[in-house]
Order: C-alpha cells, then structure tokens, then sequence
C-alpha cells in the first residue's frame, strides 16, 4: 500500500474509486482543478496501481474579510475491502498537515447526518466538531453537518 500525494494521471483512479463508493460526483474538469491549483494537499491510496482510497481537498482563499483561510475536504472515500485499515485516517492527517502549511486556520468539511463510519472518523478519531447543521444539503434532502477542525501551527 503507497499513501502519496494525487498527481494528475490518479485522477481517472480516484474518479472510478467515488463513483463506487458515494452519490456525490464531479467531472473530471473539478478534479483537475483541485489538484491542479492544490497539488499538495489531495492524497491516494494505490495497491498494485490501483487507486483504492483518495482525499480530494482545497484551500477557500477568497472568503468573507472575518473568516480566515481553510481548508475544505471535497471528498473522501476509500473502496470497501480496503476499509478499517487506517486509510482514511492517514489519508486525512496527510492532507490536514499539508492545509496548516498552507496557512488554513482549520479544514472544514460537510457529512450526511446519516453516515455513522464517516462522523465517527471525524468526530471520534480526528477530533472535529459540528459547526452547523445545513438542512436539506444534500441532493435527495438529507441534512448535513457542517464540521471542523482547528489546525495547529508550529
Ligand atoms: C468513511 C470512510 C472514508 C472511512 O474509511 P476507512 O479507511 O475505513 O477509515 P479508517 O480505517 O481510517 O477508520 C478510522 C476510524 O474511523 C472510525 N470508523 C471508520 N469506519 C467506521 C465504521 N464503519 N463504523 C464506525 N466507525 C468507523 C473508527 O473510529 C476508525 O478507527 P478504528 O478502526 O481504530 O476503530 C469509508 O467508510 C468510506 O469510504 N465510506 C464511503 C464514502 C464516505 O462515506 N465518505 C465520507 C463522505 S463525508
């Protein structure tokens, strides 16, 4: 198992990987600009050159004058055999460690009210807190939690 950072040619990989795994989609042309103007902060997760988890993140630069810069994560997931192996909790602190270098006062990040694994990694492992609660975020009207972590400097 190689945890690096995404370059452009996983992104075809880690299109097929959310495809599998989540209801949220984006074209080709949204990943390209992730990890084009944030090429540090988006990870995978490759077996046998595979792309068997991936965290697509970016940096909201340009937010209103009191909110200071962060980080978003777009989306997370990791193919199911591969799960409860660490892979989202690595692939996470990767992206979060490379956020803080790019001055992020915290990463941000929305989740289905619904999704126990993922509110458990975020909230339980990682240590982030609900921020808000957006109803009817989500396409076919589920709520979201808004979450957050702060970041620490060095
Ligand atoms: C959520 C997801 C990314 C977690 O990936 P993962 O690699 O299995 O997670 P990790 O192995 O790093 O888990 C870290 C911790 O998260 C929590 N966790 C992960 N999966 C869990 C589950 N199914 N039930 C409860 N807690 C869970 C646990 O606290 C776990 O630590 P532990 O294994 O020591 O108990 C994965 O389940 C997934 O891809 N789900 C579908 C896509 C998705 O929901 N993405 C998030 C959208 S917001």
């Amino acid at each position: 198992m190689n945890i690096r950072r995404a370059k452009i040619e996983d992104l075809p990989g880690m299109q097929a990987c959310n495809l599998r795994n989540l209801p949220e989609n984006y074209s080709m042309k949204y990943y390209l600009y992730h990890c084009a103007t944030w090429p540090s902060i988006s990870y995978v997760a490759e077996d046998k050159g595979r792309i068997v988890g991936y965290i697509l993140a970016k940096m909201e630069e340009e937010t209103a004058e009191a909110e200071q810069p962060h980080g978003h994560v777009t989306s997370i997931s990791v193919l199911r055999s591969y799960r409860r192996l660490g892979i989202a909790k690595k692939l996470m602190l990767l992206s979060q460690e490379s956020m803080a270098s790019h001055r992020a006062s915290h990463v941000a990040l929305h989740v289905r009210k619904s999704n126990r694994a993922a509110l458990s990694l975020y909230r339980d492992t990682l240590g982030f807190e609900v921020h808000d609660i957006e109803q009817k975020y989500y396409a076919d009207g589920e709520d979201a939690y808004a979450m957050r972590l702060t970041l620490k400097h060095d």
